[in-house]
């Protein structure tokens, strides 16, 4: 079988090169051959990262906690969850197992998952109570809540550099292997940093990810009434800004070790661009989805009890729960809660008591 790099080599060698958003694409879910797509285990001990739900039970509960708040606040009754991008299935298992022990919504919830990679590792008992969907033109109308965890960091982006004026990277391919060209900016990004105010200083990069406004639709679409929650690395776009040099915030992660060279391992590696929320903010208010606050993933569970939850668990030892606090400190910090809400008025959200960043 042909391999993914020979693949793109040649598309690039046909069609001249590529965009970054393409290149990305192809590299992460090239159908059979993609990181994502091939069938082949990609997080956890024996793959290249963590997530937080693959690492612990945490922020699963935390979530499954949130929802019961977002339950009360339309009227406790029938409520979906729809998660984006489930990955092998833990988060939903998690937020199921503890809503089975400790709340009613268990009984008025239908969860729906969506996810590019063909199996999912969903506990036994929840198999009947989890529905598998495609897309969203296979679920129905809801009110409840869309969820996602590090979904929007794998949508395929794509890179712009500020270098004597604005320019996007393409890929191109040589004799010494892939490569990046600077070519003058097209309309269609021109016009996307325009519309978003996206200010790129001298010698600075970004990414900008045009497959955002497609999704916030699709789930605009679906959500009658209800919340979007999403949980993902990334900052509003002026912090992003100020913290990067022309290589942006591309990160790729290879057997639990992270590089900045997206042509290393095509397929065998995971490539992620932080997400952009002033950007995600601006998308959803167009189309109907209001900003409801924005956090870091540590304030959102400490807001939800995530210090007496640790302290009060007999089963924790000393060692487990420095294990907790050492992923608190490192992981939650860098990730951030983004909500939206849609058909409900001011509603006051838990997990942002702590909130104090607008995100413009
Ligand atoms: C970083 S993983 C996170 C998985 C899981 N949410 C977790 O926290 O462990 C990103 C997941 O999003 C999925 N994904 C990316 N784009 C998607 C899309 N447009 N629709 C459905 N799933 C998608 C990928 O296949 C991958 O499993």
């Amino acid at each position: 079988m042909k391999k993914l790099a020979t693949i793109i080599q040649e598309k690039i060698k046909s069609q001249g090169p590529m965009s970054f958003r393409d290149f990305m694409g192809m590299a992460l879910y090239y159908p059979g051959l993609g990181y994502y797509t091939s069938g082949k285990e990609r997080i956890g001990k024996a793959g290249d990262y963590f997530t937080s739900p693959t690492a612990n039970n945490l922020l699963g509960e935390s979530i499954a906690k949130q929802l019961v708040e977002m339950w009360e606040i339309l009227g406790k009754e029938e409520f979906a969850v729809v998660e984006y991008g489930a990955g092998d299935g833990s988060l939903s298992s998690q937020i199921l197992s503890w809503l089975k022990d400790n709340s009613r919504l268990y009984h008025h919830i239908s969860y729906y998952i969506i996810e590019k990679r063909s199996s999912t590792d969903i506990k036994k008992e929840f198999i009947h109570k989890i529905i598998r969907a495609d897309d969203v033109s296979q679920i129905p109308p809801i009110v409840g809540c869309i969820l996602s965890n590090e979904l929007i960091d794998n949508f395929p982006v794509h890179r712009i550099i500020n270098q004597n004026g604005l320019h996007e990277l393409r890929v191109s391919y040589t004799e010494d292997g892939f490569t990046e060209v600077a070519v003058p900016l097209g309309n269609d990004l021109k016009n996307h940093i325009e519309k978003f105010g996206i200010e790129i200083p001298q010698y600075s990069g970004t990414e900008i990810c045009t497959e955002m406004a497609p999704w916030l639709n699709e789930i605009n679409h679906i959500l009658k009434k209800g919340f979007v929650l999403t949980i993902d690395y990334g900052d509003s776009g002026e912090r992003l800004i100020q913290n990067c040099d022309t290589n942006g915030t591309i990160h790729c992660y290879h057997k639990h070790h992270v590089n900045r060279n997206p042509f290393a391992n095509i397929g065998d590696q995971d490539i992620t661009a932080d997400v952009n929320f002033s950007t995600l903010a601006a998308m959803g208010k167009a189309v109907g989805l209001e900003y409801t606050g924005f956090t870091t993933q540590s304030e959102f569970m400490i807001a939800l009890g995530l210090n007496s939850r640790i302290n009060h668990d007999e089963q924790m030892d000393e060692i487990k729960v420095n294990t907790m606090l050492d992923f608190m400190v490192n992981m939650s910090r860098k990730l951030k809660v983004f909500i939206q809400h849609k058909a409900v008025n001011h509603p006051m959200i838990s997990g942002l008591l702590f909130a104090r960043r607008a995100v413009a």
